[in-house]
């Protein structure tokens, strides 16, 4: 077992990577406390017994919600269920919630903690790819408001958590395309070597190889780690964490969230961001044959294939952009793990740029 350490400014906390780590052992801190457990319903049902059990023999009041994940759940409904049980039961200040789930039970459990009471502590314990790399690091904790995707939310950080590799055996392939896009993401952005991994060992990780997964989640958990520590609120280098996703956001709001899945789009739209660092940062042909030929490695041919008409995707990318009340900024590379941001770039270069070949 592997412990990263996330250091921010609001908390220090540890993320723990391995194989059944779910145990008492690993829990020693939570022993009497009061415990909410929120679990995502796709859990294979031993592993959800387990978690079960365990957190039931430790906490001094146990009590458990399953939800279904979807983004509609993700939802001020949902959030007031788990605020319900909290209320009716009674739970101090003291107690501690814990989310057993992919990003969505992930990110609405730690909004749940983040309101009750002004600010209760959480675990989280990710249960699919994506959230094991990306989203149970970094403390962004949110619901979906009916006008957007994750407009209501917080920063808050959680106490621990548990990243079991045990949980992704019952993952489509799918999923773990969708946690690779991220993976690959953070190689791009801070990691050359890590990328020259991940192109040597992508066969096996599409495979989901237990041992090389392992390093994959940890490598970028790593890496999301040191980015997170120097920029806990997003004001500069965090930034550069959103690599691909302003393409990434519209295509998925262009195939109406059901043509191209979050982690589909991300890719693609890191191929158009590859596209875009060419034109302004002189990224190197070499590099760019490379990026595209691992990106292109995780997308189904079908996917590779997609067209869009660019000027509806500039559009999305505009209305989205203003609707969370930000600038049209891109990250970019100048080459394989160096980011920078990019903002003023003509329509012309972004349109450019919408291609995947
Ligand atoms: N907080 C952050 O920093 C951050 C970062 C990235 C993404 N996110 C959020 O995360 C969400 C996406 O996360 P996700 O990709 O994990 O999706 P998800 O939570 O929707 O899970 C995808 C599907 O997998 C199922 N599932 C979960 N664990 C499983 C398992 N072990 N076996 C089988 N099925 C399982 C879920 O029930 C769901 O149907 C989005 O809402 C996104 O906004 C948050």
């Amino acid at each position: 077992m592997k412990e990263i350490k996330i250091n921010t400014e609001s908390r220090n906390y540890p993320v723990l990577v391995g194989t059944d780590i779910l145990n008492e052992n690993n829990l020693n801190e939570f022993s009497n406390k009061e415990i909410l457990l929120v679990i995502d319903s796709k859990i294979e049902e031993s592993l959800k017994k387990e978690a079960q059990i365990t957190l039931s023999n430790i906490s001094s009041k146990y009590s458990e919600l399953i939800l279904e994940a979807s983004e509609e759940n993700k939802s001020s409904t949902t959030l007031s269920i788990i605020h319900d049980v909290l209320i009716e039961q009674s739970y101090s200040r003291d107690c501690i919630l814990f989310a057993l789930g992919g990003g969505i039970i992930c990110d609405i459990t730690g909004f749940a903690a983040a309101t009750y009471l002004r600010g209760v502590d959480f675990v989280l314990i990710p249960s699919t790819l994506l959230s094991q790399v990306d989203a149970s690091v970094g403390g962004k904790t949110a619901i979906n408001h009916p006008k957007g995707k994750n407009m209501i939310g917080a920063f808050h950080q959680p106490s621990k958590v548990l990243t079991d590799t045990k949980l992704l055996k019952s993952l489509e392939k799918v999923q773990i395309r969708e946690g690779l896009a991220e993976i690959i993401k953070h190689a791009l952005i801070k990691d050359k070597t890590f990328f020259k991994w991940l192109e040597e060992n992508i066969e096996d990780l599409l495979e989901a190889n237990d041992e090389k997964l392992l390093e994959a989640i940890s490598k970028s958990i790593e890496i999301k780690a040191e980015v997170v520590s120097k920029d806990e609120t997003e004001q500069g280098i965090r930034k550069w964490l959103n690599f691909g996703h302003t393409f990434g956001h519209a295509i998925e709001v262009y195939g109406n969230y059901k043509r191209f899945s979050h982690g589909e789009a991300v890719a693609i739209g890191m191929l158009m961001a590859t596209n875009l660092s060419h034109k302004i940062l002189n990224l190197e042909k070499a590099e760019i044959d490379k990026i595209k030929c691992l990106i292109r490695s995780i997308l189904t041919d079908e996917l590779v294939k997609s067209e869009f008409q660019p000027i509806d995707l500039v559009k999305l990318m505009s209305a989205d952009k203003k609707k969370k009340g930000d600038n049209l900024n891109f990250i970019l590379l100048s080459s394989i793990g160096e980011a920078q941001i990019s903002s003023d770039i003509q329509e012309s270069d972004i349109i450019d740029s919408i291609k995947l070949t």
